[in-house]
């Protein structure tokens, strides 16, 4: 699906913290979102999946324009990951309890057999399927969370700091999961986080957010290499070369 942003404002209340954020994703390609905290990047990602009802602006999937309220089929195709695994799954409910509730709401057919092989696709073993969310590692956990947003077969993952909850050495592997499924499902990301190596890591393209405003776009090549114009983007970069090469 092609995503196209258009002017995006959000405000809470009086504040405006979404000042008109403009962007477009390829179909099958990967948008990262940087900025510091409480930039408006979560804010942005919720509007587009659906959670927010309060913005004006555009935004369309595949060229149709998404209503406020949006229908049922839509959180089939366009489904978010959260940053923490632990909070966005229900610790009452078993795995497979979990990972059927989509497949249920869209009555969808073979139901075990979708879990068994969305299983499989994050590399859990069969064994977790009858586990609680915190008999597993918060690895395993974050596997669940894309398990579940993967069961009914979406086209569009939103992506919220999805690896900032998890250790260090945890981190890369669901990163190079994140970027296998998306070749393999032939997904279109948006993926927000406050770390650019995590989004060079994924994204081919990059947007930088500094108190609302969307200031710079480049590639994550142009990242790489420091060709960017704007100094919040130098100085974001700076930051996570430092976390990159510890002294
Ligand atoms: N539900 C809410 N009600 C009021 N203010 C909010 C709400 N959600 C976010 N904000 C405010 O909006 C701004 C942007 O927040 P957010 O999008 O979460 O930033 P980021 O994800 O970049 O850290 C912050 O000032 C935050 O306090
Ligand atoms: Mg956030």
């Amino acid at each position: 699906m092609t995503i196209e942003i258009d002017n995006l404002r959000i405000s809470f209340g009086d504040k405006e913290v979404v000042k008109g954020v403009s962007f477009n994703v390829a179909k099958g390609a990967s948008f990262g979102i940087v900025g510091e905290s409480g930039s408006g990047k979560s804010t942005v990602l919720r509007a587009m999946a659906g959670l927010n009802n309060e913005w004006s602006g555009r935004i369309a999937f595949s060229g149709e324009n998404a209503p406020l309220y949006r229908p049922p089929a839509f959180f089939r195709k366009v489904q978010m990951v959260f940053q923490d695994p632990y909070g966005s799954l229900h610790p009452r409910q078993t795995i497979d309890r979990i990972l059927s509730e989509l497949p249920l709401v869209h009555c969808m057919d073979n139901i075990d057999d979708r879990i068994a092989k969305v299983l499989s696709a994050v590399a859990l073993p069969m064994s977790a399927r009858f586990r609680y969310p915190h008999q597993l590692s918060g690895g395993q956990r974050q596997r669940v969370a894309i398990a579940r947003a993967l069961i009914a077969e979406p086209e569009v993952l939103l992506l919220d700091e999805p690896t900032s909850a998890l250790d260090v050495s945890v981190q890369a592997e669901i990163l190079n999961l994140l970027a296998d499924l998306r070749v393999e499902r032939n997904l279109t990301y948006v993926m927000v986080s406050h770390n650019l190596s995590v989004i060079a890591h994924l994204c081919t393209e990059v947007g930088v957010m500094i108190d609302g405003h969307m200031v710079e776009q480049v590639t994550a090549e142009d990242l790489r290499l420091g060709n960017v114009n704007h100094a919040h983007t130098r100085e974001l970069r700076s930051l996570s070369v430092e976390l990159e090469e510890p002294a």
